[in-house]
């Protein structure tokens, strides 16, 4: 079972990556934020911090799967040409982007609203020898779940390299109830390699999730591997991250982010990760929200 760390923009770029590899052993992928395809639809005319994120050079001995947010198969198709070039062997849409602002220009999850169109533009996209895998990463319906089954009759119909399933619609956004049945549903359909994702915390989370229902081909993990870094090696078998290795990761994270972005970017960019770890702690909070310096950061989240 492969294990995929879930793209995050703002927190999950190259720094975060590398030191995450060399202090915590990493994981299989590494997946990219998504792009924001232009009108070309070019790598070339992406944002700065987009190209730099998906520059081999800044992805050396890492795998990464780079994402890209559209609605066009043109550009869908140029994009995945680029990667071609730059020695990718997959790419990866975002079907489950559930931002207003993205959704209402029929982009990310707004693209489940609208099941003929989407059949269309897969259709247009899989017409052509694609120059890499494609993957997709989707939500199971943007306002019910009801809507999984045609979702699911659709995405079943295109060979896509794998199938990443986050377990909530649009409308539940990232919190409350999810629905890991709908995953059981995509696996009995034979949807290929099915990546299971959505509030797996725990090494003990994903445990059960392997007991309950048919064994996903891969997991994929967010905000569990932000709280703690070192939940893939927990999930393989290894041991918890010790008090030195998180004030590890967290010091060379913001040396990291500091060489980048300057240090009040870095500092912010600590404070937003250790959000997580510190989640529901008020005094916690209140002692980060005030903290001037890395240190100051550290010894209020882990003292
Ligand atoms: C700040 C933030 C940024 C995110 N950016 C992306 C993104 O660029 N592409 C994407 O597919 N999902 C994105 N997600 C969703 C996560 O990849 C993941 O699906 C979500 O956090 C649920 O998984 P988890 O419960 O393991 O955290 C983002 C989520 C958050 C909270």
């Amino acid at each position: 079972m492969k294990i995929y760390f879930a793209p995050m923009e703002g927190l999950t770029d190259g720094v975060l990556r590398r030191v995450h590899r060399d202090l915590f052993g990493g994981v299989d992928v590494y997946c990219l934020p998504f792009h924001k395809l232009t009108q070309s639809g070019t790598v070339a005319a992406l944002l700065t911090r987009e190209k730099r994120d998906v520059d081999p050079q800044e992805n050396r001995a890492l795998t990464v799967l780079p994402q890209a947010l559209t609605r066009d198969p043109d550009q869908l198709l140029t994009w995945m040409n680029d990667l071609a070039g730059l020695g990718y062997g997959c790419g990866d849409l975002n079907l489950g982007c559930p931002s207003p602002t993205v959704t209402k220009r029929g982009r990310g999850s707004g693209m489940l609203k609208d099941p003929e169109y989407l059949r269309s533009f897969l259709d247009a996209v899989f017409a052509r020898p694609l120059p890499v895998r494609l993957s997709v990463k989707t939500r199971i319906g943007f306002e019910r779940a009801e809507e999984w089954p045609g979702l699911l009759n659709i995405l079943a119909d295109y060979p896509f390299h794998h199938v990443t399933i986050h377990v909530r619609t649009t409308r539940e956004q990232y919190s409350g109830g999810i629905h890991p049945e709908a995953f059981d549903e995509a696996v009995r359909m034979g949807i290929p390699e099915p990546v299971y994702n959505g509030d797996l915390r725990t090494a003990g989370d994903v445990k059960a999730l392997l007991s309950r229902g048919p064994d996903p081909a891969g997991i994929m993990i967010g905000r569990g591997m932000l709280a703690n870094p070192a939940l893939a090696r927990q999930i393989r078998g290894g041991k918890e991250a010790s008090k030195e290795e998180l004030e590890a990761w967290y010091t060379a994270l913001y040396e990291g982010w500091k060489n980048r972005f300057g240090s009040t970017i870095a500092l912010g960019r600590i404070k937003k990760l250790m959000e997580w770890p510190g989640e529901g702690d008020i005094r916690r909070k209140r002692l980060l929200r005030r903290a001037v310096e890395i240190d100051e950061c550290i010894r209020a989240l882990l003292d």
